[in-house]
């Protein structure tokens, strides 16, 4: 009796197979290293148990995905094997529904041959866009603007077509921002190149590899002109994925979309302020044009994440900083030591 983690050696999926397995519940990873390394499933084995299965298989490739329900007893799945860089999206869009939505397909299939009837799936607080009301409710349109974007919506319509008609109930887990890494410094996130996201290049400037971060816009409707965003921790959004797999145990139906932040945004400002006191760096930082496709201001209405899960998020922004820092420290060539 298993969960099945797909993408279980990227940055969120490594968190919640620690977690899952914390739990108490027995874990198969399935990762291709697409944006990933071997060295963080031997993290996780490290944290959890040295025989944690995994197989290395890419989940377009159906009678890999077969063979996995074969051999293992799986009772649920936590998907999160995706592409996820918002510009490479834009450049390269086949590519990206290819790999986001048909291994979504393949994974659907082959829990429907093999009876198995629990998903939780990795979506995003990008289906909002730049959303009217504040904070963003499930019920808030959805409009994403990037092909990445429309691959994560895409993915909750067909899920929840599937389970209208099919005996599957998921539950689809908006994530805002995550930050932060395990407590241990062993765990963390580990971009491939120049980081996209702030909190890596804030550590890297912190650290000194970087000189100077660029802030992306001062000019925005925001109280300090900067973009505001609902940063939440990684560790505690890995606890959202036990407590979504706990409620999907229990008999819910159907297919529901959840929030998973902290109820409040911080801005880039803040956030460097914020680093500065935890790491006790110098934070140097230039404010540039706006990035294009960028919101102003995002944060999660965390009411669903509490009455329907029972999750709230319990880390703040200094929490996430510290623990992002150590990994750092730890960690300055990623897993790639
Ligand atoms: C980005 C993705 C989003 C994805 C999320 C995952 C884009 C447009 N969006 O969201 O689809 O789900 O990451 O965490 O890429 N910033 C700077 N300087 C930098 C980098 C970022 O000022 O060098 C600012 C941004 O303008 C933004 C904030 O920092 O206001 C957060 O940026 P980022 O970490 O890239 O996340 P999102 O843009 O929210």
């Amino acid at each position: 009796m298993a969960v099945l983690v797909t993408g279980g050696a990227g940055y969120i999926g490594s968190h919640t197979a620690v977690a899952l397995h914390d739990a108490g519940h027995e874990v198969v990873i399935v990762d291709n290293f697409a944006n990933s390394s071997p060295a963080a499933v031997d993290a996780v084995r490290a944290l959890t148990t040295e025989d944690l299965a995994f197989v290395e298989a890419d989940l377009l490739d159906d009678d890999a995905v077969r063979r996995v329900f074969e051999q293992h007893e799986i009772t649920g799945v936590v998907h999160f094997a995706a592409h996820k860089a918002v510009a490479e999206s834009v450049s390269e869009p086949s590519r990206y529904y290819r790999n986001n939505v048909g291994s979504l397909l393949g994974v659907l299939d082959a829990m429907l041959e093999h009876g198995v009837d629990r998903l939780v799936h990795s979506s995003s607080c990008t289906v909002y866009g730049q959303p009217e009301v504040l904070p963003v409710s499930e019920s808030a349109p959805v409009r994403a603007a990037s092909p990445y974007g429309r691959t994560k919506l895409v993915s909750e319509q067909i899920i929840s077509d599937v389970c209208a008609v099919r005996p599957l109930a998921a539950v689809m887990l908006r994530y805002f921002n995550p930050v932060g890494a395990h407590g241990s410094g062993t765990l963390g996130e580990d971009p491939n190149g120049i980081p996209n996201n702030l909190v890596p290049l804030v550590m890297q400037v912190a650290g000194g590899s970087r000189g100077k971060l660029p802030v992306f816009g001062d000019d925005y409707d925001t109280a300090d002109g900067s973009g505001v965003r609902d940063y939440v921790h990684v560790v505690d959004l890995a606890d959202a994925h036990v407590a979504a797999l706990e409620v999907l145990a229990g008999g819910h139906e159907g297919a529901t979309a959840v929030n998973v932040g902290t109820g409040s945004g911080t801005s880039v400002l803040e956030l460097i302020e914020a680093a500065r006191r935890v790491t006790g760096k110098a934070i140097p930082y230039e404010v540039v044009e706006r990035r294009p496709g960028d919101v102003a201001k995002t944060w999660a209405a965390v009411d669903l994440a509490h009455d329907f899960l029972g999750w709230r998020a319990k880390r703040g922004i200094e929490e996430m900083m510290r623990d992002h820092w150590r990994w750092h420290c730890e960690n300055p060539g990623g897993y790639r030591r």
